[in-house]
């Protein structure tokens, strides 16, 4: 059965606030979406195995716990979730990292994919999809599909924020996957965006705008 977490920490939630404020720029943008990640990645990795291992200290030998077992490949969806992997990497130092290159129809709001690159094990990975945004939830879902066809078996998707919208449609279409979040906000506007949200992330993140 398969979870969903919206991270309820005092300093997530402080992190948020300074990410949703218009007057936040994009040096110090960045820099929180990196702590996110790293404070997200603390929670999405609590369940990965550890096993007994021996450690000789400087005073005696101890027996304590290491990671053990499958390892780890992150993919950011380009290119807001560019900006997460430098704080997923500080914790997790020995992932690889594919990337999938998605954009919105502003039309239509449908993902178009337009760059797929991923590492050869990823099968034998437990793999962490990263995207601050979750609107629509087409871009999650699809990259999830793309990333499932190559027959990975363990995906958890971390987001910062989510529209209900996105959320629903992610928990529908790929209910094995577990859910780490920042924030739940209210909706979507008529041009896809989340209410109240932070704008456009990649904007913000990239200083496009
Ligand atoms: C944003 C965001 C997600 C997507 C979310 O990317 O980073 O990838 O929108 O929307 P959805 O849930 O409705 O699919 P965008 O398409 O703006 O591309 P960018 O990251 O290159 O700016
Ligand atoms: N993508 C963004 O960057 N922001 C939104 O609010 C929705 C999609």
């Amino acid at each position: 059965m398969s979870k969903t977490v919206i991270m309820d920490h005092p300093l997530v939630q402080h992190k948020v606030s300074l990410l949703r404020n218009k007057n936040t720029g994009t040096k110090e943008f960045k820099e929180l979406v990196s702590e996110l990640a790293m404070l997200l990645c603390y929670e999405a990795t609590r369940d990965l195995p550890t096993e007994e291992v021996e450690i000789e200290t400087p005073i005696a030998v101890a027996k304590t716990h290491m990671l053990s077992g499958r390892k780890v490949a992150l993919v950011p969806i380009l290119r807001a979730g560019l900006g997460m992997v430098d704080g997923m990497l500080a914790l997790i130092p020995a992932a690889k990292v594919g990337h999938i290159g998605m954009y919105r129809n502003e039309e239509t709001l449908e993902p178009v994919e337009y760059y797929c690159k991923l590492p050869a094990d990823i099968a034998e990975r437990e793999v962490i999809v990263l995207d601050p945004m979750l609107a629509t939830g087409g871009s999650a879902c699809d990259a999830i599909t793309q990333i499932k066809k190559r027959g990975v078996k363990n995906i958890k998707f971390i987001g910062i924020i989510g529209a209900p919208e996105g959320l629903k449609r992610l928990q529908e279409l790929h209910p094995d996957v577990d859910i780490y979040m920042a924030a739940l906000d209210e909706r979507l506007n008529e041009n896809g965006y989340i209410v109240p949200g932070l704008g456009d992330a990649g904007d913000r993140i990239f200083g496009t705008k």
